[in-house]
């Protein structure tokens, strides 16, 4: 099975496919790892492992859909069987979504449907929750909206900082991301119109 993997950071999520492939615990190859940031530092970690990249800067493009449409001509031509969003800092509009509909995935650093958007771990603690977490979910239109397939939650500790409740989280993210991605690649998940579906039974 083939993995497409897409970035605009430091790619430790990224990492955690490229240890969960090698390892063993998913059957599946990274066949590329795609940026729109020529900087991104997770262009290196998957140039370091072999992996092939590719960079497509959002800033030559005069549209989200143009941009878009030339990020699904590359990774069509590597045929993937699942694209991973890991840490991808841009919005996806149905020109890319609508033909990875159902082999498209994202983490999102809260318990979604609570904190869409960005700066997820301050609002949790301006709101004084006692836990946060991460949600892993297909991709729709809706930004941040798509059907939950896993969650983890992490209790929010007294002195907490943004840096600290996400460095709590990220670690879950490297845990149930490849769990997820690994559903789909067995066959077991599937998105369907009612939702995420889990060996028949509706998520
Ligand atoms: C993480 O908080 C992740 O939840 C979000 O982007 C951040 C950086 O991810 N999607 P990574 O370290 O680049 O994988």
């Amino acid at each position: 099975k083939r993995l497409a993997i897409l970035i605009s950071g430091r790619g430790s999520n990224m990492q955690a496919f490229i240890d969960a492939c090698s390892s063993g615990v998913l059957d599946a190859e990274i066949a590329l790892v795609l940026s729109n940031n020529p900087d991104a530092g997770g262009l290196a970690r998957a140039a370091e492992a072999g992996i092939p990249t590719a960079c497509i800067n959002h800033r030559n493009y005069d549209s989200r859909e143009t941009f878009d449409a030339a990020m699904v001509a590359e990774l069509s031509r590597h045929d993937p069987d699942l694209v991973i969003l890991a840490g991808f800092m841009r919005i996806l509009t149905p020109v890319f979504i609508e033909p990875f509909a159902g082999k498209l995935l994202n983490i999102h650093p809260s318990l979604l449907p609570k904190y869409p958007g960005l700066n997820t771990h301050q609002r949790a603690l301006d709101a004084g929750d006692s836990e946060a977490g991460v949600t892993v979910h297909f991709v729709t239109p809706e930004l941040d909206g798509g059907p939950p397939i896993i969650q983890a939650r992490v209790p929010v500790e007294t002195g907490d900082t943004a840096a600290t409740l996400a460095a709590r989280v990220i670690v879950q993210e490297h845990v149930i991301y490849p769990i997820a991605a690994g559903w789909v690649l067995q066959g077991r998940l599937r998105l369907t119109d009612k939702g995420a579906v889990l060996d028949g039974q509706p998520l």
